[in-house]
């Protein structure tokens, strides 16, 4: 009786909401036909008008007045924000108020680690802090709306824009782009210290052809609804704002012109409801893709296509006009674009409170926000290799030699996409270890090299000598910041300068040598692994990089990072990534090397298998790997059924045991291989993976609960369904190594 009651009240409750929320959306609605019923055509397009604030104000402040703009890029001083906003609410007609943007991509004033380091976290909930942090400080100076998050599926790290990116897995990167999503905006959009997230770059854009940036892309429509488009799909489910087009032009179309993704599969199949913006003159780039035949013909293409808003190129605000008088573009399709600006502003509130409030105490660089930035560095760092337990640095080591050109480098440990991070506030690894262990070790530090590209040996003998007095050495190399981001793409990802040699010279003074790696990218490192006792691989980590290097090289904390994606052992086995679908003639990892090849060998003596003569056919390191001060061990692998329906949901358990010394967490994950499809899958593929905290000797059971729909893939008739039949689950460390089972679907 009770219990009906319950039901019956929940039912009202949830018809309520429901219709409270219709009505919210309907009076949403209402607002913006109204608004847009008392607009003129020029000032509809100027919506759509999205122009770069850092050039001359007052040029900016007649434009706004004039209405002819929707949004301010890159205006971060609270006081010139309100100033312009104050000329857009106050002296245009319309008085609709402007969204001011910035690429807030990895934290704005307190700098957090690169996203791909940030993927390593394996850690969605503290990505989500992070995101948050970022949107606080943004907020509090005017920022309402961020180009972030970047979800381009990335497997090849000569692309520099791979260190914006959540690395090779489209499931990681659904997980981070919710995560991101959710730590931007908030539970209310319209809260003052909410920021509208945009998921780029929609589509392909890291597939880019050779890594090369800018470059076409040519992404077989199975393979876009498998591996790029759903990480979009869930961030717009999980109430992502806007979406950016990407530059490059897939299978001969330019995102910012194509309609089938912009309007087919963004606002018919996905519900899509917020604002699309191109990338900074992607629209009028069409022409030198050879698609638009000139500024009239790109602004054309791009809003037919269904782009919203055109950033920088100003093709809209020239040509619409006549466009639409001319009967050529119709003022449906304007409205349509701007209807889903103004939903963006009403949803953000700025209706209703317009100004970046400025008496008022900020939490820029707040206690709190550095610890999250250095638990997220934490994290993020990757133990590569871990020879005789040289971390972490025992009470034994009395004198410590610190090197490189990353061991103090405040600009370039921050990373790709720095805009507003602070090199004063940077605490570098060689500051931090001074200040945080200086009392308990002799620090002595010659950086040997100035730079990461520095070929400079001239300090070299200095260091040597040093060298030979001290109990070990900890060298900080890796790639400058300037090395890895936009347009900045590599054809040969190895240590640059004079690095590989100066860890040569050290590693021949025989002391215990520490390796740590700072780089935007995988670096192919496979002799500079070989010559060092430990190696860890700290990405950019951001402004607390050095305070949590410092943790972990002295073992306050074990590293669990895992890599979020393949390292190759050479820039020729790119692409190379754990998902790939098999070869009707798999390696069988017999194959000889090329050392091993007899002379004057038969054609046939080698076998016919997928492989490199020289280099195999092994990444240096696999997708999710990573090691700790402790040891894991697994065992009891199990699945609570082995025939499930295409709509249950399957539960997987573990057991985990730390078999070490040391306090550690490990990144359980979980693969499923499904074994025969209507077309070839993927070998593997990460479904699912849980952070686990385990005390020496603890032992934890780990469940996993796996949605079969999440098993569902774009089949033979290019419908995406759960086929029947056998799948596998390995559960383990990395996609590499695991426990194995087996289940059905019928
Ligand atoms: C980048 C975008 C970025 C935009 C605005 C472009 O060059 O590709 O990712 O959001 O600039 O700064």
């Amino acid at each position: 009786m009770y219990m009906k009651k319950n039901l019956c009240l929940l039912y009202l409750l949830s018809i309520f909401c429901y219709s409270h929320a219709q009505n919210e959306n309907l009076n949403l609605e209402q607002k913006i036909d109204s608004t847009l019923s008392k607009m003129t055509i020029r000032e509809k397009i100027g919506q759509l008008n999205q122009l770069d604030g850092r050039g001359t104000i007052e040029d900016l402040k007649v434009i706004i007045r004039k209405g002819e703009i929707g949004s301010v890029m890159n205006v971060t001083e609270p006081k010139v924000v309100n100033e312009l906003q104050k000329i857009a609410c106050e002296q245009s007609r319309t008085g609709i108020p402007l969204i001011f943007t910035r690429d807030v991509v990895h934290g704005f004033k307190t700098m957090l680690p690169i996203p791909l380091g940030q993927a390593a976290t394996f850690n969605p909930e503290l990505i989500q802090e992070g995101a948050r942090v970022a949107a606080v400080e943004a907020t509090e100076h005017g920022v309402r709306w961020s180009f972030a998050p970047m979800i381009d599926i990335s497997r090849d790290a000569r692309w520099g824009r791979i260190a914006e990116s959540f690395g090779e897995d489209t499931y990681l990167t659904e997980k981070m782009a919710i995560a991101v999503v959710k730590g931007f905006q908030g539970d209310n959009l319209a809260d003052a210290r909410s920021m509208a997230a945009c998921a780029k770059h929609f589509i392909g854009y890291g597939a880019v052809e050779g890594g090369r940036d800018y470059n076409s892309t040519h992404i077989p429509d199975r393979q876009l609804r498998d591996v790029y488009l759903p990480p979009f799909e869930k961030a717009i489910k999980a109430g992502c704002s806007s979406i950016m087009t990407s530059f490059n032009d897939n299978d001969g179309i330019p995102a910012t012109g194509n309609s089938t993704l912009l309007k087919d599969i963004l606002r018919k199949e996905w519900g899509f409801d917020g604002v699309v913006v191109s990338d900074w003159g992607s629209v009028t780039e069409m022409i030198k893709h050879g698609f638009a035949e000139d500024r009239k013909d790109a602004a054309r293409k791009a809003i037919e296509a269904g782009l919203d808003m055109e950033m920088s190129s100003k093709s809209f605000i020239q040509y619409l006009e006549e466009l639409i008088a001319k009967d050529i573009v119709s003022e449906t399709t304007l409205d349509n674009a701007v209807r889903n600006v103004l939903r963006l502003k009403f949803r953000l509130g700025l209706f209703d409170s317009p100004y970046t409030e400025i008496n008022k105490p900020i939490e820029t660089y707040s206690g709190k926000h550095l610890a999250t930035a250095k638990k997220i560095a934490e994290e993020s760092i990757v133990l590569l290799k871990n020879e005789g337990n040289t971390l972490p640095l025992s009470s034994r080591i009395k004198n410590l030699l610190v090197v490189g050109p990353l061991a103090d480098a405040p600009h370039d440990q921050l990373g790709t996409w720095t805009m507003d991070g602070e090199i004063e506030r940077t605490q570098t690894p060689i500051k931090a270890l001074r200040e945080m262990y200086g009392d308990k070790v002799k620090i002595h530090f010659i950086k040997g090299l100035e730079y990461s590209r520095d070929k400079n040996t001239i300090n070299f003998n200095q260091v040597l000598a040093k060298a030979r007095q001290v109990d070990a050495i900890i060298a900080f190399m890796g790639e400058e910041a300037i090395l890895s981001g936009e347009a900045h793409c590599l054809a040969d990802i190895k240590l640059q300068g004079a690095q590989s040699e100066f860890i040569k010279k050290l590693s021949e003074t025989n002391k215990p040598l520490i390796t740590v790696i700072m780089a935007g990218r995988p670096l192919t490192i496979s002799e500079e692994l070989n010559q060092s006792d430990a190696v860890l691989y700290a990405w950019h980590p951001g402004t607390m990089g050095g305070n949590a290097l410092a943790d972990i090289l002295f073992g306050k904390t074990a590293p669990s990072g895992k890599l979020p994606v393949t390292f190759p052992k050479a820039v020729g086995q790119i692409p190379i990534y754990y998902n790939h679908t098999n070869t009707g003639r798999p390696a069988t990892g017999k194959e000889k090397s090329l050392d091993q090849i007899p002379l004057n060998a038969k054609q046939s003596v080698l076998g016919h298998s997928s492989y490199y003569l020289d280099l195999g056919i092994q990444p240096l390191f696999p997708f999710g790997y990573g090691l700790s001060y402790t040891t894991f061990k697994y065992s009891d692998l199990k699945a609570a059924r082995t025939i499930v329906a295409p709509n249950d949901t399957l539960s997987i358990s573990v057991k985990v045991k730390n078999t070490g010394q040391y306090k550690g967490t490990e990144v359980v994950q979980l693969y499923i291989s499904d074994l025969v499809g209507s077309v070839t899958r993927p070998v593997k593929e990460l479904k699912g993976f849980k952070r686990v905290e385990l005390a020496p000797d603890e032992e934890k059971e780990v469940l996993f609960r796996l949605p079969l729909h999440s098993l569902a893939f774009w089949n033979m008739d290019m419908k995406k369904v759960v086929e029947p039949g056998k799948f596998k689950i390995m559960v383990g460390t990395d996609s590499e190594s695991g426990l194995e089972t087996f289940f059905e679907v019928k």
